[in-house]
């Protein structure tokens, strides 16, 4: 049966593409907007290798009202929008804050405002516990403080929600369900898609796996000198097929009306804090394969220990984190041999 069609802007990148995977497998038709500019065409083969499914595709950016209302012309049966399209280096914005205000607010401005013009209920956002800041007390919950941003990354998805929730209050005809991701990793278990960074990673995983099989030297862990049980820094890493899953539920919750309200928001997390040291440890258990690494100095930026209380999500959403970090640290490291077998890097 199809369920209808969603709307999944940055759809080829890292959580776009597996989401993408997921709606098509629960019975959903996918369009994808996407600009490319951290991924490529490829990425629509590996869905279709894993869901014998091709998603339609336009290349084109979310901040041109004039692609994207073309886009809602051509594709008048959208029920749903999950919106992955946004700029993510966190240290990129410190020195381009205007892309990223830019980029960002944009994409989400014209979204929100065509919405209502074609009748789409849904939408779904990917924030970040970014929002969150350095947290007084671990795990967080959707009530904790929400802490002044620290970069203008952080501060898109603060100001981002904001949007959001005054135009849902609006009186718009508009649901949305926030999803506040803690630290996205691992890969599809076919590997045929994953986390392809351009240039030199700026996340703990990709740089890990790409040390692990050769490409860089050494992995630096940044500080171990936190106020931590070994010293270094606290996250929650969350699998990426998990997480995907969320979105689904998060679409199914506001097309089929299951939740009165018009705006929720959920952390989506393991409930588990790892230390960088302890993650290499499970990586290095998993695969079998060592991780060469050395401490240097801390990170400007870095929060010191975050992670989520996932119980709104795991009672009120009906999801949970499900893959344990073995299997997720196996299926990046099966993508990083993937990428080398076909040449990519
Ligand atoms: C950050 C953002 C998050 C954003 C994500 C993706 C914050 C609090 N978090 O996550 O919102 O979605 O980036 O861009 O702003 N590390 C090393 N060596 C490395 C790389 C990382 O030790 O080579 C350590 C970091 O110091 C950190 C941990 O690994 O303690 C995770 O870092 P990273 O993967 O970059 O993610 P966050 O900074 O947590």
């Amino acid at each position: 049966m199809n369920k209808g069609r969603i709307l999944v802007t940055g759809g080829t990148g890292y959580i776009g593409s597996h989401t993408t995977v997921e709606l098509i497998n629960a019975g959903y038709s996918v369009v994808i907007i996407d600009n490319l500019s951290n991924s490529n065409r490829e990425v629509l083969d590996g869905i279709k290798n894993i869901t014998g499914v091709m998603p339609d595709f336009v290349e084109a950016d979310c901040t041109d009202m004039v692609a994207l209302t073309a886009l809602f012309d051509k594709y008048s049966d959208i029920k749903g929008i999950i919106n992955f399209a946004a700029s993510k280096a966190v240290g990129e914005s410190m020195y381009k804050p205007i892309l990223y205000y830019r980029n960002n607010l944009n994409t989400l401005l014209n979204l929100l405002d065509l919405m209502p013009k074609y009748g789409v209920k849904g939408f779904v956002f990917s924030s970040s516990c970014t929002v969150y800041g350095e947290p007084d007390v671990n795990p967080v919950t959707e009530k904790s403080p929400i802490k002044k941003a620290t970069s203008p990354y952080g501060n898109t998805k603060q100001i981002s929600e904001d949007i959001i929730t005054d135009v849902v209050n609006s009186g718009a005809p508009i649901k949305s369900v926030i999803l506040r991701y803690f630290n996205p990793v691992g890969a599809h278990p076919s590997a045929e898609i994953g986390e392809l960074p351009n240039g030199v990673p700026q996340n703990l995983i990709p740089y890990l796996t790409q040390t692990a099989i050769g490409i860089r030297k050494e992995l630096s862990v940044f500080g171990d000198d936190y106020d931590t049980p070994d010293g270094s820094c606290i996250r929650d890493f969350i699998n990426v097929v998990d997480l995907a899953k969320a979105h689904v539920m998060a679409i199914e919750r506001m097309l089929e009306d299951k939740s009165d309200k018009k705006i929720e928001i959920f952390n989506l997390g393991t409930g588990v804090g790892l230390s960088v040291l302890e993650l290499i440890s499970a990586f290095e258990r998993a695969t079998g394969v060592k991780v060469p690494h050395k401490i240097v100095g801390r990170r400007a930026g870095d929060i010191v220990k975050v992670w989520a209380d996932p119980t709104l999500a795991n009672t009120v959403l009906g999801w949970k984190a499900e893959t344990s970090i073995e299997d997720t640290m196996r299926s990046a490291w099966n993508w990083q041999v993937k990428l080398r077998e076909r040449g990519v890097m």
